[in-house]
């Protein structure tokens, strides 16, 4: 098949196209907007939703041992405080003496002093302000203070210190709590996961970088409880030998972001991570690279250093993609150990500990957790399909048939009634068939073709003269692929069989 000529938007021109084409936009933009809240359009919306049922099908439908479930957003706020959010759910913010302008902190002194910061505390960054006298637009900063980036809001019409709730700042705490009924209804064995989909809510001191740091985001999560005693037999040779590009912790320590070509096997040689996070890795790598459709290049691990592990986590890995403005986290996996089960069990004085039948053991069981932003996610399979197509002279979006928003557009050659007919009659017989299309009779049948390349349908279906002449029964359409071009005559009848099969990938174009 011919490639496709690459050439990979800017931050401001991927901003731009989103908004043009009505994928992501400014959430109340008539009233200029909200910083850090976006509303998805109609086409962002099929892309979301189908990033998400892929996750769902992947890890949750196919899969004996994971179970989903969908937890409310305000919960009792000791969650929150045996989670240790309250406390310690914090960024560093800097202000500025006359305006009070606030900055995250870690941020700011990255793109001025081009350092990495991460897990800095706010003595080191005091000395650094201090040392490199920094300041804001020639302000100076107060002393730097820790900021909670919870949402609080109240239950009910009594403010009083029982009526205080917040927003999640993550969905995992809806699992936790939930975890002994879920295993006790699923009649569940270690090990064993539960996944949930929703929103997640932070108050982030400087959202940038368009969805990418937000105030209102989605996440996809999943806890996988397992026996830290017991051997991961999810484990396969494939997994082990796969090929990944690594920043090592200790290379950021020495201030280097060089990466090396490792494998899953050799991290788990050097006791950087144990066998169901090796396992986990590997799964979401792997799904990204053969199933999602990433390039290789455009994926890297990169190792958290330990003064920026999260508080709950004893390792955490973070899948990294190659986004216009660097490599930044798509996915994080954190271990977390029986730390947040172990919070919960002592602040609710409830028994959590789980019988493991295999090895005849009463315990809190450990827990792997893989969390991906369902936006950063967006973001990416966007970035990696935007093709600015100078030949073509449009943007072609190369998406995945099943992540496309329609998956078929169906126009008549020409807007005459006898086409038109036939092709609005081929359209609704496709989506009887639930298969995604659009019915599209206005302008040049060439420029219909850019509008359908540019939001990423990979079918077009053309209705000509030849079709009436042969009769809809028996006549033929033309079908063209977004990708090459290229264009081929199909039965009218057996398009729906052909096209789900080309969705599926168990039909390739060239084989038709
Ligand atoms: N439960 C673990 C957890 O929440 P995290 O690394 O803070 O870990 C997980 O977040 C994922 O959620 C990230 O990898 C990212 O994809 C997404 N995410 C976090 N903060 C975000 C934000 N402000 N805007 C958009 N996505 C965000």
């Amino acid at each position: 098949m011919k490639e496709l000529e690459s050439k990979k938007p800017t931050i401001e021109e991927f901003t731009v196209f989103c908004k043009k084409k009505g994928f992501v936009f400014q959430a109340a933009q008539i009233y200029g907007g909200l910083a850090g809240f976006f509303d998805f359009g109609p086409l962002g919306v099929e892309i979301k939703n189908n990033l998400k049922a892929e996750f769902w099908k992947k890890f949750v439908l196919k899969r004996e041992d994971i179970f989903g479930q969908d937890g409310s957003i305000i919960t009792n706020q000791s969650v929150w405080k045996a989670s240790g959010h309250v406390d310690t759910f914090a960024d560093l913010v800097l202000t500025t003496k006359e305006t009070k302008t606030k900055l995250r902190a870690d941020h700011f002194i990255e793109d001025t002093l081009n350092i990495p910061v991460d897990g800095m505390n706010a003595e080191e960054i005091n000395s650094l302000i201090k040392k490199h006298n920094l300041k804001w637009k020639g302000e100076e900063f107060e002393e730097v203070k820790n900021f909670n980036l919870m949402f609080v809001t109240q239950v009910g019409a009594d403010a009083n210190k029982n009526s205080i709730a917040y927003l999640r700042p993550e969905t995992a705490q809806s699992i936790f709590p939930n975890f002994k009924q879920i295993a006790e209804v699923s009649r569940a064995k270690l090990p064993f996961g539960i996944v949930q989909i929703g929103k997640a809510f932070r108050n982030e001191i400087s959202p940038r970088d368009f969805v990418f740091r937000s105030r209102e985001f989605e996440q996809m999560e999943m806890e996988y409880f397992f026996n830290p005693n017991s051997k991961c037999e999810l484990l396969t040779e494939k997994q082990k030998k796969t090929k990944i590009m690594f920043l090592s912790a200790e290379n950021q320590d020495k201030d280097s972001s060089e990466m090396i070509e490792t494998t899953i096997e050799k991290l788990l040689k050097d006791k950087k991570l144990n066998e169901y996070h090796a396992f986990w890795l590997a799964e979401f790598f792997n799904w990204f690279t053969e199933d999602i459709g990433f390039k290789y290049e455009n994926l890297r691990i990169r190792e958290h250093i330990k003064t920026e592990l999260s508080h709950y986590s004893k390792g955490t890995f973070d899948i990294d993609y190659k986004y216009p403005f660097g490599y930044k986290e798509m996915l994080g996996m954190a271990n977390r150990g029986n730390y947040d089960l172990n919070q919960h069990q002592e602040h609710s004085k409830q028994k959590l500990e789980f019988f493991d039948e295999a090895n005849k053991e009463k315990l809190l069981p450990h827990v792997i957790e893989p969390s991906l932003g369902v936006e950063r996610f967006f973001m990416a399979i966007l970035n990696e399909t935007y093709i600015n197509d100078e030949k073509r002279g449009n943007i072609v979006l190369n998406l995945p048939p099943k992540i496309a928003p329609y998956k078929v557009g169906v126009f008549p050659l020409v807007n005459k009634e006898e086409l038109t007919k036939v092709a609005r009659e081929i359209y609704e017989d496709l989506i009887e068939e639930d298969i995604s299309a659009f019915y599209d009779r206005s302008g040049s049948v060439g420029r219909r073709y850019a509008r359908a390349d540019e939001i990423g349908t990979p079918y077009c279906i053309t209705v000509d003269f030849e079709c009436i002449e042969e009769g809809k029964d028996n006549g033929t359409v033309t079908i063209r692929d977004r990708n090459t071009t290229e264009q081929k005559r199909l039965k009218v009848e057996s398009l729906s069989g052909v096209i789900i099969s080309l969705i599926k990938g168990n039909l390739k174009f060239e084989d038709l």
